[in-house]
């Protein structure tokens, strides 16, 4: 049973601080969780409690002298009444007393620990005795928007390894057009230019869609990788729409709802794109079911859209607005919540993708948990940075050890 859990901050990726919790059983067995910490957040995520000197002391003082004492000598394997009690020791609809990174990584600790005092694999006390399968990695390798300091509206360009037998392959050819992406910004631009963004992706000085649109799509084919790889967007759009007048600027010009639509058919009719998330500002979704309908073979994902939350999932699956849902845990809070979501869209045969933040840390949990789930998407940035390889290299030894399914052939 649980001793105690203690909060304490940490760094992260970013240089700020963020939330450890670590729980500790009457054995002595223990194990952390991280908070990750998002930089284009949704507006309907469950609030991160940061102070105003940007220290997260309120959120680790919610562990510490809330959480730590409503947890003690509960059985740790009780993920589900844990998480229980920490949203009823809340009582609020979106976490602003406690904090969700404060329930997130005490829920997370929870289930590390329990897997650790039952013998298992992380991936496996999530998942159960189901037959496990890699997740497809989508990896941003060119970053935009809030991520990047260039002019590019488009937050994150990706690759998609598809047509591989095993995820190890997938993710070799990945560094490869990684590299080779380096290479035509060096030849272009100049080597001061392949700085990289939070999510380790290339920020080269672009500022037009277009222009990072055909690099990605040329260091593909340069690799000798048409084909096998695909290319995925996310938009973030709510970060470059104008509400008061109702408009995208993006391009260096401005583009009506409609117009954005038109946008992204002709891009989709141009490369192979698979993916294209939150290409909309967050309330629009039944543009996204207009955009969703035009681009069948595309997979339009809601992050921003439904923020891990299964009343915004209920929504877009009555409007059927996305194929695709991203699943962040701190957007909702508990682990409990998180897999009622992935549940949900699993139900509803919406494509799920288990994601990283912006601003991470080096806990791997999140390889694991879409392992455990099965999901059919992994999105945790570039193959370089630690706080991304530490996901990639945990699926690798997951897949090294116990030579489980890769998906992409499934594709
Ligand atoms: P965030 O962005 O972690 O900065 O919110 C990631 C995303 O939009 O997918
Ligand atoms: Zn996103």
């Amino acid at each position: 049973s649980i001793a105690n859990v203690q909060g304490y901050e940490i760094i992260d990726s970013r240089g700020n601080l963020t939330v450890r919790a670590r729980v500790t059983l009457e054995s002595g067995i223990r194990a952390t969780g991280d908070a990750p910490s998002g930089a284009s957040k949704g507006t309907r995520e469950a609030v991160e409690l940061r102070d105003k000197d940007g220290s997260v002391k309120g959120a680790v003082d919610s562990i510490n002298y809330y959480i730590s004492p409503a947890l003690m000598g509960l059985d740790v394997r009780e993920q589900g009444k844990i998480d229980r009690i920490m949203i009823e020791l809340d009582g609020t609809e979106n976490k602003s007393r406690l904090g969700a990174n404060a329930t997130i990584a005490t829920s997370i600790a929870v289930a590390k620990t329990a897997s650790i005092s039952m013998g298992l694999e992380p991936f496996m006390y999530i998942g159960g005795a189901r037959t496990h399968t890699l997740p497809v990695p989508l990896l941003n390798i060119l970053n935009g928007g809030l991520h990047a300091g260039n002019m590019l509206k488009i937050q994150e360009f990706m690759v998609i390894p598809v047509k591989f037998d095993t995820l190890k392959e997938a993710l070799i050819a990945s560094t490869k057009i990684y590299k080779t992406l380096k290479s035509l910004v060096t030849e272009r631009y100049g080597k001061i230019y392949t700085a990289l963004g939070d999510e380790g992706g290339i920020s080269p000085p672009l500022s037009v869609t277009e222009d990072a649109l055909k690099l990605v799509h040329e260091a593909i084919k340069r690799s000798g990788m048409e084909g096998r790889v695909f290319m995925g967007m996310d938009a973030a759009a709510s970060d470059f729409y104008n509400p008061e007048k109702g408009v995208y600027e993006i391009d260096n010009t401005s583009k009506s709802p409609d117009e954005m639509i038109e946008f992204y058919v002709d891009i989709a009719s141009r490369y192979p794109l698979l993916y294209l998330e939150d290409p909309f500002e967050e309330n629009d979704f039944s543009r996204y079911s207009e955009l969703q309908s035009r681009i069948k073979n595309v997979i339009v994902t809601g992050d921003d859209l439904f923020t891990t939350n299964v009343r915004y999932l209920r929504k877009g699956i009555e409007m059927k607005s996305a194929r695709g849902v991203i699943v962040k845990a701190n957007q909702i809070g508990t682990l409990t919540e998180t897999i009622q979501f992935f549940d949900l869209a699993k139900d509803n045969s919406i494509k799920t993708v288990v994601s990283h933040r912006s601003g991470e840390t080096e806990d791997s949990f999140i390889a694991d948990l879409a392992v455990g789930l099965n999901s059919d998407f992994i999105k945790t940035g570039a193959p370089s940075r630690g706080e991304r390889t530490s996901k990639y290299n945990r699926l690798l030894e997951i897949e090294n050890e116990f030579g489980l399914e890769y998906l992409g052939r499934r594709l």
